[in-house]
């Protein structure tokens, strides 16, 4: 079968490679002239690990090609997936007209039938509009088409071990015969028993916002009950894995830190709550984890601020800047917001991140000085602090660590070090949730 996916951003070029990986004919395309001369090079232009090795070999096998031409994918597919992004608005919902846009492009080119997929993170409702749209553009001819929605659950950084092994596959198909065309797409996966749940265009749709909003709001709770362990001197850890035994609330998405980040949870959870707004309700617990975020981020200002009182003149180190570690994405990450309240407040930040270092610099204050190394950010430092738990960061040599600060303030927003371990090596050492 060959297939046409629309948008080689991160959900596009990951659907894409791991497809055509499956043996399938992918043409990718994107409106973006010098992304598809790059990705012909085999340069991909964000860091995921295993991707462009994934893409390079399919490419070379012929299994995958770029364009900008998006009559070839239209015409050489029977399903074509639409990958372009849905930004937020200001008002948190999803804007939709990159979506639009390709839509009407695909039913300026059809001929024949196809199946024309959402893989993007849609709002609930938006397969039927896309079907008014296509369909109001082919008035007259006799063409048919299917919408359908097929979610992407993929975790940056992991992306291909989550599609390639996803824990289910979500099909919202309109007709029997689209169903059965994007199950024959999966049958590949369908051969290690992957579960797919086969549904309505617009379940399919809310099963994905559901699912986003749930794991975020795993994270809010964690993180709340991080705040209430420091006051009572509870470990946080020891809760979590008290909790995650029980089945039914399952051992993962419950470590704390400095909050959620990232291009999903932020605008997933904003549009979600969005959504139920236009629809008269108010989805409160959804509204609180969002809040629980927020909290969260300046809660870590006021931990660092009530040791290193003033913050004015401090000199921090920061480690870590991406929203989370094998990712060079800075979208809504923690060290964002972080960074902008330490520097407000008069603080000097040296930055270093093994990947985001480049993005980051982009979105963050013009006074952060950036390290080639953690070794070099914490020279004359009053304080380091790790905001993404990079494997690097994991085993820094202390020793050396504390040498070259001016004041041994450890901070561990991710709790990567033992409590009792870094006070014996003579830090005044602060983590989340532990005692
Ligand atoms: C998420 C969903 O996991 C994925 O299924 C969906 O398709 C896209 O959104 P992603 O945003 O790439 O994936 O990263 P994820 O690993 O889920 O982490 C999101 C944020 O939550 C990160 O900032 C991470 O640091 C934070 N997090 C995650 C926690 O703070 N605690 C946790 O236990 C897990």
């Amino acid at each position: 079968m060959h297939i046409g996916i629309i948008g080689t951003g991160y959900v596009g070029l990951v659907t894409g490679a791991c497809f055509a990986e499956y043996g399938l004919n992918v043409t990718c395309v994107d409106r973006d002239e010098e992304k598809i001369k790059a990705l012909k090079k085999g340069k991909i232009p964000f860091y995921e690990p295993g991707l462009e090795e994934l893409a390079e070999k399919n490419f070379k096998k012929g299994r995958l090609a770029f364009t900008t031409n998006i009559s070839e994918a239209v015409n050489s597919s029977l399903v074509i997936f639409i990958a372009v992004g849905t930004p937020p608005r200001g008002d948190g919902s999803a804007d939709l007209k990159y979506v639009e846009e390709v839509a009407r492009e695909i039913a300026g080119h059809l001929e024949g039938y196809k199946v024309i997929v959402t893989k993007s993170t849609v709002p609930v409702g938006t397969g039927k509009r896309l079907k008014s749209i296509i369909g109001g553009a082919l008035r007259g001819k006799n063409i048919h088409f299917d919408v359908a929605s097929n979610p992407e659950f993929l975790r940056e950084g992991a992306a291909i071990e989550d599609f390639m092994r996803p824990n289910r596959v979500v099909i919202g198909a309109e007709s029997p015969q689209a169903a059965a065309i994007l199950q024959d797409l999966y049958r590949p996966l369908y051969l290690i028993e992957t579960p797919i749940v086969v549904t309505g265009i617009e379940t399919a749709e809310l099963i994905k916002y559901a699912a986003n909003s749930f794991l975020a709001t795993k994270i809010s709770f964690i993180n709340e009950m991080s705040r209430l362990c420091e006051k009572v001197g509870a470990d946080v850890h020891v809760v979590a894995k008290g909790i995650g035994l029980d089945r039914r609330i399952g051992p993962k998405f419950l470590h704390p830190g400095p909050g959620f980040g990232g291009s999903c949870f932020p605008k997933d959870t904003k549009a979600l709550v969005t959504l139920a707004q236009e629809n008269g309700m108010e989805l409160k617990i959804v509204k609180a984890a969002i809040a629980a975020n927020e909290d969260q981020k300046l809660f870590m200002v006021e931990k660092m601020k009530s040791v290193l009182n003033p913050l004015g003149e401090k000199t921090i180190a920061v480690l870590g800047l991406a929203f989370k570690p094998n990712t060079d994405d800075m979208r809504e990450a923690p060290s964002i917001d972080i960074l902008n309240a330490l520097v407000a407040e008069g603080a000097r930040i040296k930055a270093y991140d093994p990947v985001a270092a480049a993005t980051a610099k982009k979105v963050l204050p013009k006074e952060v000085v950036y390290a080639k190394d953690a070794y070099e950010a914490v020279i004359g430092a009053d304080a380091v602090a790790i905001l993404t738990e990079w494997n690097e960061l994991r085993n820094l040599d202390l020793g050396q660590i504390k040498k070259l600060l001016k004041n041994p303030n450890f901070f561990d927003l991710r709790n990567v070090y033992d409590p009792q371990k870094m006070k014996e090596a003579g830090f005044n050492y602060h983590s989340v949730g532990r005692p």
